[in-house]
């Protein structure tokens, strides 16, 4: 597993679902170049959420252009099938929603097996302590602030309670990231919340200028945790 995983500090992931995918290559260079901290990759299978995004031969062939971190959102029905498929693409850190797994302490074990970071996630409809009974188990846990399935979407506020809640239960070695409808004037509050690893498309690859529009990111979020 990739040590600076589990750094802490405030962290930028750009969301490569509003980049242009015919120009992704590109795209990526320029947050890496610019000082992106991790990539976010939006893995959706259509049963879900109801929309279709990357796959593995995708992340397989950005991983030779990139150092990014490869963080991996998997919003499939079934991600102990395909995890192992992600981890030999390429991704560092794969993240399961807790609302399709069973058995999570298997499927965290299944995923250390890999080497890859495990996170843990939830929709904003999943109360926050179905997620308890893992939470002392993986490196990072997210918290969805709007319904999986598309960029662009507000910022729904009650994640704020959720991450407060969550961050009263982790470790310093322990990340906190949040995603969706994350932009200036939500990252405040997010990061208030205890966010510290900040997921962000449509803030970033929708702006005429991506890299500046990271840096007015990671300045307010950096403002915001004092
Ligand atoms: C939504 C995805 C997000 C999405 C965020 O289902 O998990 O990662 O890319 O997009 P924005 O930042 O536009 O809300
Ligand atoms: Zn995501």
């Amino acid at each position: 597993m990739r040590t600076d995983l589990v750094e802490p500090g405030i962290r930028i992931a750009p969301s490569v679902l509003a980049a242009d995918f015919a120009r992704l290559g590109e795209h990526v260079g320029i947050v890496e170049a610019g000082g992106a901290d991790l990539l976010h990759l939006d893995v959706m299978d259509g049963h879900f959420v109801p929309n279709l995004t990357i796959g593995p031969p995708l992340v397989k062939s950005l991983r030779p252009h990139s150092k990014l971190l490869f963080d991996t959102h998997l919003m499939i029905t079934d991600p102990m099938k395909y995890a192992p498929i992600f981890a030999r693409a390429g991704s560092d850190l794969i993240t399961f929603h807790i609302e399709v797994v069973d058995d999570p302490i298997h499927m965290i074990e299944a995923l250390r097996s890999l080497d890859v970071g495990v996170g843990v996630t939830l929709n904003p409809g999943t109360a926050v302590e179905r997620i308890w009974p893992v939470v002392d188990r993986v490196d990072m846990v997210l918290v969805m602030s709007v319904n999986p399935g598309f960029g662009g979407q507000e910022f729904i506020e009650a994640s704020l309670d959720k991450l407060r809640a969550i961050r009263s239960r982790l470790r310093p070695d322990q990340r906190l990231e949040v995603d969706g409808g994350i932009n200036g004037e939500t990252v405040a509050r997010a990061v208030a919340a205890g966010a510290d690893t900040l997921v962000a498309g449509s803030a970033i690859f929708a702006r005429p200028d991506p890299v500046a529009a990271m840096n007015q990111l990671r300045a307010v979020a950096k403002a915001a945790a004092g």
